[in-house]
């Protein structure tokens, strides 16, 4: 059951380079993408509509694929243009294609009704527009449901106990950090956290010289419906008054995070994680990734063991404590939205069936 009329990361541009045919499920959907010799990016089903073989098996030939099983040949609308030995092509004959968009290295993807297909709709994220923040983008696989990503991005305590010695660096920020402002919006939330006069966390304290110097650490977090997560980091000198906007020589960071359903069980998750002062110094970006690849193993080791206990045991009911308040909320919208979406879809097809019986 997911959300299909919105938009998903179906993939970073890194990952086309080459004109490489990538194959990628995506809502339980086999994708292609491919970038043609136009530069255009190409998304379409990944199944030759003549007997079922894989079109990224097959060849790219400029903004065409040609399926390599009895060489049908398909353009970028998904028309078919080619049967070896066949002059005449049946109009059926054709691969579903999918709206995308790409934009700030993103490749975005509407699964669903086409027509509905808006771009306005993207949430995009200022920083992977701006020069200014730099940093390394990356992707990992997890054998999990989305939403327990979701929730693990929703409650920053666990950084406390999940990511001691990464990204948290204490178990103190769980008990003495509460979130300052909880922002229900009416497709996702926004939490803020801080936690005063602190250690820098080792991630931090490997790219800084002054490692022992104590922080106001701040964290701001957006969610947004499908499972959009946008964070603003700001580690300022403690007592400057970080709290109240004096940002002076604060070191921030911006973080995107971006899962998207390959099926019920299985999570595609894109992030990056951008600073505004390596100026030339890439190694802190280097840097960066690797303990944010570190921390994010961590999280997988959990959420992945959750899925198994989950699957294990139909009937176990989450108990909810107050931190949940957020991913309560955005289960909730989403759901909201789900239903309604599939009521919409239900009604025309519930008339014509009518119809056709009448
Ligand atoms: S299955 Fe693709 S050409 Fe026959
Ligand atoms: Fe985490």
């Amino acid at each position: 059951m997911f959300l299909k009329n919105c938009w998903y990361v179906a993939a970073w541009d890194y990952e086309l380079i080459d004109g490489k045919l990538l194959a990628r499920t995506i809502l339980n959907e086999p994708v292609l993408l491919y970038r043609g010799d136009s530069g255009e990016v190409i998304a379409l089903n990944d199944r030759c509509p003549h007997r079922g073989a894989l079109l990224s098996q097959g060849r790219r030939e400029g903004d065409s694929v040609r399926c390599m099983y009895h060489g049908i040949k398909y353009d970028q609308t998904g028309r078919c243009v080619q049967i070896p030995g066949q002059d005449m092509i049946p109009p059926r004959l054709r691969v579903r294609k999918y709206p995308l968009v790409e934009s700030a290295h993103l490749i975005w993807i509407w699964m669903g009704d086409p027509a509905r297909a808006d771009r306005s709709l993207i949430p995009e994220y200022a920083p992977l527009h701006d020069p200014k923040w730099k940093g390394l983008p990356a992707y990992l696989h997890y054998d999990a449901n989305y939403l327990l990503i979701v929730d693990n991005l929703s409650d920053f305590a666990h950084l406390a106990f999940v990511h001691t010695n990464t990204l948290g660096g204490s178990e103190e920020y769980a008990f003495v950090t509460k979130p300052v402002v909880i922002e229900k919006l009416e497709r996702g939330f926004r939490v803020e956290r801080w936690h005063m006069n602190s250690e820098s966390p080792p991630y931090h304290k490997k790219v800084i010289r002054d490692k022992d110097t104590k922080v106001d650490r701040r964290n701001h977090v957006t969610m947004l419906i499908p499972g959009i997560f946008y964070m603003e980091t700001a580690f300022t000198p403690a007592g400057q008054g970080g709290e109240k906007g004096n940002l002076q020589n604060a070191r921030e960071y911006r973080n995107c995070q971006y899962m998207t359903p390959e099926t019920e069980s299985t999570t595609h998750f894109f992030w990056a994680y951008l600073n505004n002062y390596e100026g030339e110094d890439s190694t802190i970006s280097r840097s960066l990734l690797d303990s944010l690849i570190e921390g994010f193993m961590e999280d997988k080791a959990i959420i992945e063991q959750q899925q198994k206990t989950l699957d294990a045991d139909a009937g176990f009911q989450m108990l909810g404590i107050l931190a949940d308040a957020p991913l309560a909320h955005f289960r909730r919208v989403l759901e909201k939205l789900i239903q309604a979406e599939q009521s919409t879809a239900a009604a025309p097809a519930a008339a014509a069936k009518e119809t056709s019986l009448a």
